[in-house]
């Protein structure tokens, strides 16, 4: 059993992260600020589990809180760091909050492992940062092109960061290079629930559904796609935690082949905007309320991963579909509504 902190472990990845940890049968410890998340993460946790892991709110973008939560914290196995704003429409509006949030907290954290001789350090990244592949499927040799968005830049950055740190001070690290990750815990214990209203596809999808949006807006149909509308590679978010669960261990036991490995988490398949509505409706029987609008600033025409290298070298791949985790996303909206 290892001790792994998971910052912003109260998120929709961190959380379901957090019951993959504690099946697997590690002790979590969760940091989180609340600034995308709720309280009702922890008791769901608690309800799948049985277990209600220790949680301390804090700002990681403080330094003093950083150095606060550390210093009775110094005997962590490894580190699991989503903590960070991930709207990527959201980052070209906001960049400097986005810089500060997601990049400060990183460094904080990175300098506390130093300090304390910590090692095993989980990055969350992202498939923002290859920008618009040249070709797909994305691999992870695929050039990290300049990012669309200050978010995918955020990775990217991050990513560098990381390296200069290793190559410095010597820790093992490894670098998830999510797609997109939809849907819920079959519990429909916990889920993704933004605060505010949704920047992401799914839950806008599903809370039009259930009446708390008025109508979805198609970001654009003008694009070079099968449909005319964004192709994206989207992966249910049990089977995105249960890669870190496997990319932890694989440093706790050492079994990376080199002190810093990236690997991209997808289901290897594209899914269009309008082919995510068919699924839905498909899975849920609602007819969902849309119309086509104007493209949106920072978006990729397409991306969805090869995923033979976390096949290969993880061993592992997604077990679940599309359909899964739209019926999942919809189980959890009408739970959370009362529906
Ligand atoms: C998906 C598609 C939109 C909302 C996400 C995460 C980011 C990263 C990559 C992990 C796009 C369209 C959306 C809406 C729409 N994941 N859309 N109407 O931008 O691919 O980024 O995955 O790090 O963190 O944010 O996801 O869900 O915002 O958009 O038409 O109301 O849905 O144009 O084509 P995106 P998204």
């Amino acid at each position: 059993m290892a001790k792994i902190l998971v910052t912003g472990g109260l998120g929709f990845i961190g959380s379901h992260t957090v019951v993959e940890l504690i099946n697997a049968g590690h002790e979590a410890v969760i940091v989180d600020d609340l600034s995308n998340a709720t309280m009702q993460a922890l008791s769901g946790i608690e309800k799948i589990t049985g277990k209600c892991p220790e949680f301390v709110r804090v700002d990681l973008k403080n330094k003093k809180e950083v150095q606060n939560f550390f210093s009775s914290h110094s005997d962590l196995d490894g580190i699991i760091h989503f903590a960070a704003f991930k709207a990527v429409g959201e980052s070209v509006y906001k960049p400097l909050e986005y810089y500060e949030n997601n990049l400060g907290s990183l460094v904080y954290i990175l300098q506390e492992m130093r300090d304390l001789s910590l090692d095993n350090f989980i990055f969350s990244s992202s498939c923002t940062v290859y920008g618009q592949a040249d070709e797909l499927p994305i691999t992870e040799n695929s050039p990290v092109k300049s990012a669309l968005s200050p978010y995918g830049n955020t990775k990217q950055v991050g990513e560098e960061i990381i390296k200069d740190a290793i190559e410095a001070h010597g820790f093992n690290a490894i670098s998830l290079r999510y797609f997109n990750p939809i849907g819920a815990h079959p519990s429909a214990e916990i889920g993704e629930s933004p605060l505010g209203v949704p920047l992401n596809l799914v839950p806008f999808v599903t809370q039009t559904a259930a009446g708390v949006r008025q109508q979805l807006s198609v970001f654009g149909n003008d694009y070079e796609t099968r449909d005319g509308t964004n192709e994206r590679d989207y992966i249910h978010v049990v089977d995105v935690a249960k890669a870190h669960v496997i990319a932890v261990e694989r440093l706790l036991k050492r079994k990376n082949l080199t002190n810093y490995e990236f690997f991209n988490l997808g289901t290897g398949t594209g899914s269009t905007v309008l082919e995510v509505i068919q699924s839905f409706e498909r899975v849920s029987g609602e007819s969902l309320n849309y119309k086509i609008v104007e493209r949106r600033r920072g978006d990729v025409t397409a991306a969805f991963a090869d995923t033979t290298k976390a096949n290969a070298e993880l061993a592992w791949k997604t077990e679940k579909t599309l359909d899964d985790a739209m019926t999942d996303a919809w189980r959890w909206e009408k739970k959370i509504r009362n529906i």
